[in-house]
């Protein structure tokens, strides 16, 4: 029987600040132990190791081939135990092993309202196509880019006067509060009950096959 948080890795390729909203989240039913990314020298995981999680790289440049690096990567979250993988800041789509083994409990944070601007630039594009609003969504990992099923959204109206830096900055505050408390709301759920695993709880949600 599980006791205690929930064990949550994080994936991250950069400053790592939504990184740092989940160490210090605070909450009884989650606890990130580890924290992976594909650059050895990524801010995220100084921020790991200085909240006391283990900090692990896989860079690609290390491996063969995309294959290789993808069944790498894989195993190397795999040997944290995870309950739940949250893709935070991390600048890769994952491959088909991460996927079998942790579909369904595998969410990323996009900054723009999917499914528009999906993508590695989606403040960019939003900013560009000069809509009024855009945000953030958590979502669940598929094998498209931002394409898996919408767990939580939220709008953050565009500045006349922004560009990509001012506006990506104010819709990382959003994502901030809104990937902890998805993230808590998930783990919850499996923490209230023991015999079930972190996974999405709403009908819309319920889209993995496994
Ligand atoms: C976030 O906006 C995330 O959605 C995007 O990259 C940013 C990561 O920010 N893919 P940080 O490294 O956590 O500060």
């Amino acid at each position: 029987m599980q006791t205690g948080p929930a064990r949550v890795v994080v994936l991250a390729s950069g400053s790592g600040s939504l990184l740092q909203a989940l160490l210090d989240a605070d909450d009884p039913a989650f606890s990130v132990v580890a924290v992976g990314s594909d650059k050895p020298a990524a801010p995220a995981l100084e921020r790991a190791r200085a909240a006391g999680a283990a900090a692990f790289a896989v860079p690609p440049r290390e491996h063969p081939d995309r294959a290789a690096w993808d069944a790498a990567l894989a195993a190397a979250v795999a040997a944290h135990e995870p309950d739940l993988v949250v893709l935070a800041g991390f600048m890769r789509v994952v491959g088909a092993p991460l996927l079998e083994r942790f579909g369904g409990r595998l969410v990323n944070s996009h900054p723009a309202l999917l499914p528009s601007f999906p993508g590695a630039h989606g403040v960019r594009d939003a900013l560009a196509h000069g809509v009024k609003v855009t945000g953030c969504t958590v979502h669940l990992v598929d094998a498209g880019v931002d394409t898996g099923p919408i767990l939580d959204q939220v709008a953050v109206r565009v500045a006349d006067d922004d560009d990509e830096a001012s506006l990506h900055e104010r819709i990382k505050v959003a994502e901030r509060r809104l990937l902890v408390d998805v993230v808590a709301r998930l783990t919850r759920a499996r923490t209230t009950d023991p015999t079930t695993p972190a996974a999405p709880h709403s009908p819309q949600e319920r889209t993995s096959p496994s």
